[in-house]
């Protein structure tokens, strides 16, 4: 018999990022009582990794910006694989959602007649990202936790969730343990918000920190839910690339939004040479004036940088292959060319991308005022996640909602800078919402105790054997596999080795053994996380060889094209009656009428 704490919520939010904080809040202002679990401490969320800024249509910097343009964005750049439903959702509220953030703390840099300032970002027609700096992320969560923690919410720091808990095909709670002293507890809910970020750990180079293991995105499938766009995991372009330790810290888009340029080992502003069709006119490649044009219009000029982030990754990836990068494997990114246009550059860049002035400075020596930066593609962001209602964020598993990054639907085939934040903001206040709504229809369901027992009895399962592999090595081969043969740039057959490799990593999973007790023992949570893991990356591998063309973050060498027959269906993942993963087309969601004439309109 399992032995465990256990706490009684009407709804309970796993993960204390954006998405999470804000379902928190909604769902506490509606009445019902709310507990957070977080794998890790307050503050650390992968959203203070969303630096440059939260999009939204708020028209302050150009009046022409409003919630259909924002819409037409998302859509382009998500290839149009997004949910309709959620990108129209988004555009329309994310304005709202951020003044609100700004009624609650949140100081956002200003412009000249001090309304909220907006910059330009890669696949935004008009400067929308509302900023703070380069930390607009961290003062996100800052408001959130310092609004969230005096509306009477549980939290629960540094406490792991190993699997769901359903009863007649509802969930009705989540179990898990806590870090520190290994004790397990068991959260009885009438309603489970997934909150629980991405993935980037399934990768070697990543952004994201150790919390990021598709939790979330695990816990869903193995309850029954259905997954989606698995294949679609977006490398952001710029990612620190030594000294070795830093590797893939992010280096935010927002470098690029004030006027930083990418530039290969000959001085030669690469990204001009691609520049897709659609984004020409007769005057786009003109190097010297520094612009390519977009959808020609000329007061929408935007510098190729700016181009969407699996194109400038791509273009990064083509550079290096072809012997262009820099020293240690990666482009150079200059923001100190400015100088030639603004007199005051060096207090300019201090003043808007402080944390990048610091980052480059304390870890690699660089003073990004003065010298270039060397910058790779980095794991960053998972557009694939847990398929939802567009309105109410439920999954198929009644009961069970998902917000933020564990979320799928309105991104697409690629997600534009700054729609992470406004997303968690959006749907995180929807999922919260509509989670209390849920909780207060239902009377608490039963906790089935065999469930529990088994759970409780497979997590101790690598103490119990002696000698075998530990789990960092499984783990490291792992990452290693996915960035090799599942990364920016993917083949059948390199994707077949990966797949068997993942079949065989699961073998070792089973075996390996750790040593000492529960209390802090990050060998066995390595060993716990491995489940998620290797669930997430047979996901991705497997929908990402079903998809056999190219598009948006997914790039097949062997299908460099895009298939127009392939615009119709996204892909599911769900786990078969015979345990086994299994994917499968589903037509895209029915668009209204509305919302194709902007489409047409804009293009
Ligand atoms: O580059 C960045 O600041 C990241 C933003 C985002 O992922 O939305």
């Amino acid at each position: 018999m399992a032995e465990y704490q256990t706490f009684e919520q009407d709804v309970l939010i796993v993960g204390a990022g954006g998405a999470g904080l804000r379902a928190a809040i909604e769902a506490s202002a509606a009445g019902v009582s709310v507990g957070v679990v977080s794998k890790s401490l307050l503050g650390k969320a992968h959203t203070v990794m969303a630096e440059g800024g939260v999009a939204a249509a708020m028209g302050n910097v150009d009046d022409r910006d409003n919630w259909r343009v924002h819409f037409a964005d998302t859509m382009r750049g998500g290839q149009y694989l997004n949910n309709p439903r959620m990108a129209e959702v988004h555009a329309k509220e994310s304005p709202d959602r951020v003044r609100e953030l700004e009624a609650w703390g949140a100081l956002f840099d200003r412009t000249k007649d001090g309304r909220i300032l907006q910059r330009n970002f890669g696949g935004h027609k008009y400067p929308r990202l509302a900023h703070v700096g380069d930390r607009t992320g961290l003062e996100m969560i800052r408001t959130l936790q310092d609004h969230g923690i005096h509306q009477g919410i549980a939290f629960h720091m540094e406490c792991t969730m190993i699997a769901l808990l359903t009863n007649g095909g509802r969930v009705v709670g989540a179990f898990g343990y806590d870090r520190e002293r290994g004790r397990y507890k068991l959260f009885r809910a009438k309603a489970v918000v997934l909150a629980t970020g991405g993935i980037g750990r399934a990768y070697k180079i990543t952004s994201n920190s150790w919390e990021y293991s598709g939790d979330g995105h695990s816990l869903a499938y193995h309850a029954g839910a259905t997954l989606m766009d698995m294949e679609f995991v977006q490398f952001h372009p710029t990612g620190m690339i030594w000294p070795p330790s830093v590797r893939g810290i992010l280096v935010t888009e927002g470098v690029r939004g004030e006027g930083g340029i990418l530039v290969n080992n000959q001085g030669r502003r690469f990204m001009f040479d691609d520049i897709p069709a659609n984004y020409k006119t007769s005057t786009a490649d003109n190097p010297e004036e520094g612009w390519c044009y977009t959808q020609g219009d000329k007061e929408s000029r935007r510098p190729p940088e700016l181009l969407t982030r699996d194109h400038v990754a791509r273009c990064i990836v083509r550079e290096v292959k072809e012997g262009r990068g820099s020293p240690h494997g990666g482009v150079f990114l200059d923001i100190a060319w400015i100088k030639e246009k603004l007199p005051n550059a060096a207090e300019h860049i201090k003043k808007k991308l402080p944390s990048m002035y610091h980052q480059f400075k304390q870890l690699g020596d660089i003073d990004i005022t003065k010298e270039p930066m060397e910058i790779g593609p980095t794991t960053h962001y998972m557009m694939g996640g847990v398929r939802v209602d567009g309105d109410t964020q439920m999954s198929d598993v009644p009961g069970l909602f998902a917000a933020g990054e564990c979320g799928a639907g309105l991104h697409g085939a690629n997600r534009l800078g700054g729609n992470s934040l406004s997303d968690l903001l959006v749907f995180g206040k929807r999922a919260g919402e509509f989670a209390a709504k849920f909780a207060k229809q239902q009377r608490a369901a039963e906790i089935d105790s065999e469930q529990v027992n088994e759970v409780s009895r497979q997590s101790l399962e690598s103490f119990e054997r002696s000698g075998g592999e530990g789990p960092y090595q499984v783990q490291y081969d792992l990452q290693d596999m996915m960035q090799d043969k599942v990364g920016i740039v993917r083949v059948q057959q390199e994707m077949e080795q990966a797949l068997e490799g993942i079949q065989k990593l699961r073998k070792r999973a089973a075996n390996v053994s750790v040593v000492g007790n529960r209390e802090y023992n990050p060998g066995w949570h390595t060993a716990l996380d491995l489940n998620h893991l290797l669930t997430v990356s047979e996901a991705i591998t497997r929908a990402a060889m079903e998809r056999k063309e190219s598009r948006g973050a997914h790039f097949r060498d062997d299908y460099p094209d895009k298939d127009p027959a392939s615009a119709t269906f996204n892909l599911v993942v769900r786990k078969g009656n015979d345990g086994e993963m299994q994917v499968s087309r589903e037509p895209l969601p029915k668009m209204k009428d509305e919302l194709k004439r902007i489409i047409e309109e804009m293009k």
